[in-house]
């Protein structure tokens, strides 16, 4: 696992600490990045004491426990706690990860919890999603055809391998936790897509059923949208899910080199 730089803020201050109960003998510090940029000048750094034998085995358990026991005001995304819905990215121990599924117990001493870096935050380990969105909504992510319906009795087949060829794309939970750790997006997110997003582009232009993978190449031929991916592969290695953003660059890369 690669570390990454964490949130470029440097003014970030130590907050208050709560206690673990007392009596409790297998306690572990939680850090957690706090900051509410409507209210605070500087975000702080809140140190929460849990006891592991009354807390569940992941960075989420422990968030949720903070959250219901000792600070409600602590403010998170998450939502199916398995690993599925991309809510819960965050930085953990300055690795991009999902908290549900990263556990405590690989964390040596203090667990650092921070948002994914790179990001404007809106509050806490909530960071700003939403030009992420816009760029994922460019690359029109859904099923373009041009050949008519083949009836209400049918539906567009595809071949078993056909349908092999979207897996390491489908599993994709757009998390982000892959392009908050690439470098070339830190630089240039306004133009760069990044990888995620590169990953589901390819996942339409790699779908047999899909009849416009021509446009779909033809939007992304442009030196920042693509190619400011240096195939440095930090991507590769952020990924949760364990997929392979950097080789769908490539693929699309390749794409682009074979229709010419
Ligand atoms: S391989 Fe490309 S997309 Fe992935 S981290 Fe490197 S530059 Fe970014
Ligand atoms: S490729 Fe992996 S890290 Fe990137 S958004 Fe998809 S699931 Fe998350
Ligand atoms: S809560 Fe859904 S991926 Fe973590």
């Amino acid at each position: 696992m690669v570390e990454f730089t964490l949130p470029r803020n440097s003014k970030v201050k130590q907050g208050k600490t709560h206690k673990a109960p007392a009596g409790a003998v297998n306690v572990k510090s939680f850090r957690v990045y706090r900051w509410d940029p409507d209210k605070d000048d500087n975000p702080r750094l809140d140190t929460f004491e849990l006891d592991l034998d009354d807390c569940g085995p992941m960075v989420l358990d422990a968030l949720i426990k903070i959250k219901n026991e000792v600070d409600s005001t602590v403010t998170f995304r998450r939502s199916c706690r398995e690993g599925v819905c991309g809510s819960c990215a965050m930085n953990v121990d300055g690795v991009n990860t999902l908290a549900c599924i990263k556990p405590i117990a690989e964390i040596k001493g203090d667990a650092k919890v921070y948002p994914l870096p790179h990001l404007k935050v809106v509050k806490d380990l909530v960071p700003d999603l939403n030009d992420a969105y816009a760029q994922y909504a460019a690359i029109e992510p859904w099923l373009k055809t041009e050949t008519p319906e083949p009836g209400p009795e049918s539906e567009r087949l595809q071949s078993p391998e056909e349908r092999k060829e979207l897996d390491g794309l489908w599993e994709c939970v757009l998390c982000f936790c892959c392009t908050t750790s690439c470098p070339s997006y830190w630089w240039n997110s306004e133009r760069f897509l990044g990888p995620a997003t590169l990953l589901q582009a390819y996942r339409w232009i790699n779908d047999s059923r899909d009849e416009s993978a021509g446009e779909r190449l033809d939007a992304l031929e442009d030196p920042f949208r693509l190619y400011r991916c240096h195939t440095i592969m930090n991507c590769t290695n952020a990924c949760p899910k364990g997929l392979n953003p950097a080789k769908a660059i490539g693929e699309i890369k390749k794409r682009m080199v074979q229709r010419r």
